[in-house]
């Protein structure tokens, strides 16, 4: 089947998608992007918390004061329609604004702002997801905002996950995980993470210079919904170690149950209970089979 992305308002065959090699954006790393993904439902295709990636996307536009040549409005169409074109059950969506200019220089004035917005097939993001997965403790520190915005999903920042995630492939682990300057727990290189102990679920709150994740805060929901409490606090590295169940939780990951931390087996090396029962009942949510959390899902096909 052939597809198409959505390229400044016109459908473009994928593989004819191109800009320039010296491209303001390509260079300097200042585009702004979101991921977001569609599920099967009984339905058809159903995009999770579309609105909510949304708001992110133009606010990371706002952060970085990049003019949008479209309105939420309109990007939201695109985003439906490129689903509805390229015909995909499942999806990840990668809408992408930036500066489509290939002048050699920082300044953006007056710059040629481009949205894209791409749909391709991506099932599991780490390969041994359901089995749990190994992690490092990067020495690279999360971006803080003295710095770079975190809360910004922008494409500068991930040069940031990526230094953190080549290290701890390097040493042999699938996922690195990231401090603040301050030495507390922040986040994967590209997801939320989650710790329970005790029967509590805990997470970094904002102060680690986090980005608020999306799955994150459905996962919160979740939690509060099944009556298991959330508290979301600074967290040192060694209560890592020590806690009884750890994952990740983000749009490409969805819920990773970690399975060990700079060498140390979180609870039995397996995926908790906790884990699997807020796991289950998410992927009940995403494909449409969890009535009370019908509002996070819009359907592509009536
Ligand atoms: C750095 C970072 N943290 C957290 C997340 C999880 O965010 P979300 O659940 O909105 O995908 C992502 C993925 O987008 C990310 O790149």
């Amino acid at each position: 089947m052939k597809q198409y992305i959505w390229f400044d308002g016109e459908f473009v065959e994928f593989e004819k998608a191109k800009v320039h090699v010296l491209t303001h954006s390509l260079q300097y790393g200042s585009g702004i992007f979101e991921g977001i993904r569609a599920y099967q439902t009984d339905k058809g295709p159903a995009i999770f918390r579309l609105d909510d990636h949304l708001k992110r996307f133009f606010n990371s536009a706002k952060i970085y004061s990049i003019k949008m040549p479209f309105s939420e409005g309109e990007i939201r169409k695109a985003i439906i329609e490129t689903m509805i074109k390229n015909k995909l059950e499942e999806a990840y969506i990668r809408p992408f604004a930036f500066y489509n200019d290939a002048n050699i220089g920082l300044d953006v004035t007056g710059k040629k702002v481009s949205v894209i917005v791409a749909t391709v097939p991506l099932k599991t993001y780490f390969k041994n997801k359901d089995k749990g997965i190994s992690c490092k403790i990067s020495s690279w520190h999360r971006i803080n905002s003295l710095i770079l915005p975190p809360m910004a999903k922008a494409s500068g920042n991930y040069i940031n996950s990526i230094i953190a995630s080549l290290e701890a492939k390097g040493s042999g682990a699938d996922e690195a995980i990231l401090t603040s300057v301050e030495g507390y727990v922040a986040e994967g290189a590209a997801e939320n993470i989650f710790m329970v102990k005790d029967g509590l679920l805990i997470t970094p709150s904002r102060e680690a210079d986090i980005l608020l994740g999306i799955t994150r805060d459905s996962i919160i929901k979740i939690a509060q919904n099944l009556g298991i409490e959330t508290i979301e606090r600074n967290i040192h590295k060694e209560e890592l170690y020590t806690c009884d169940e750890l994952f990740f939780a983000g749009t490409a990951a969805e819920i990773t149950p970690i399975k060990s931390v700079d060498g140390r087996v979180i609870g039995e090396g397996k995926p908790g209970p906790i884990t699997k029962t807020i796991s289950d009942k998410y992927f009940d949510i995403v494909h449409g089979r969890d009535i009370l959390f019908k509002d996070w899902l819009t359907y592509v096909k009536n």
